[in-house]
């Protein structure tokens, strides 16, 4: 992963250059970085801020042979070797919100975007998304995101080269997919599950459809999440935003 490196000062989205790229048939492990996107995609829907030369903007473009409902291991597999990457180089471990958010001090400082093209039983290819604040100061955030988001340079106190974090996830990243190709889901869901906030503690799962309030248990093999309601029951959550209980 990171063999072939696409390097763009500005863009739309790193996302969209590689879906272009995929198209292109660029090879497994592609990725693609920008200094700055001026249309930063987030999940549902939502945009994702992302100022020059702060932060890292990355896609990364994957093409394992399975079938597409494996497609959230991957994100999994992508938090945890974030989370590692920045514990080897900061000696701080940020937490994993379900699915697929990072938080230092409850504040968010990563988010993950998984965009998947498939055929009916086979993964055609995975882009995964990756934006990590590094270098924002407090007062570089619009109003709106000061009270949820955060970066590593707010946190630590120092500015971070954003090369050697690169590097860093990126070999980690690579280091996990082929432990998960070889050995599968367990390893992962064991580590993944160690960095988990959310695991044992009581949320509520908010859905384009309704909102599930519970105990989350865990996750499952595929990574969908498992709520206990007040009345034992079990419910599977496929996409949500999580909000912990105070
Ligand atoms: C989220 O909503 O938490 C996911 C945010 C993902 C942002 C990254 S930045 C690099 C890549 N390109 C995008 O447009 N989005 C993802």
């Amino acid at each position: 992963i990171g063999r072939h490196i696409h390097y763009e000062e500005s863009v739309e989205s790193t996302q969209k250059i590689a879906q272009r790229l995929v198209l292109e048939e660029a090879p497994e492990g592609t990725i693609v970085i920008a200094e700055e996107q001026l249309a930063g995609k987030g999940r549902m829907g939502r945009k994702w801020h992302s100022p020059k030369y702060s932060g890292i903007w990355m896609s990364v473009i994957l093409r394992p042979n399975l079938p597409p409902a494996k497609a959230p291991q991957l994100t999994l597999i992508t938090a945890v070797a974030i989370v590692q990457a920045i514990e080897e180089l900061t000696n701080v471990t940020p937490q994993i919100k379900w699915p697929n958010d990072i938080l230092l001090n409850g504040k968010k400082l990563t988010g993950i975007l998984t965009e998947m093209q498939a055929d009916a039983d086979r993964i055609i290819s995975v882009i995964i998304g990756i934006g990590i604040n590094v270098n924002q100061q407090r007062e570089d955030y619009p109003e709106e995101l000061e009270s949820i988001a955060t970066s590593l340079s707010i946190e630590l106190g120092k500015k971070l080269e954003r090369a050697e974090l690169i590097k860093e996830v990126l070999y980690k990243l690579e280091k996990l997919y082929l432990l998960y190709l070889d050995k599968g889901f367990y390893p992962i869901k064991l580590l993944w599950e160690s960095y988990a906030i959310s695991i044992g503690k009581n949320i509520t799962a908010r859905m384009l459809t309704g909102s599930i309030t519970g105990k989350a248990k865990g996750i499952t093999e595929d990574g969908v999440l498992i709520i206990e309601d007040d009345l034992g029951e079990l419910h599977h959550v496929y996409s949500a935003d999580i909000e912990l209980e105070k």
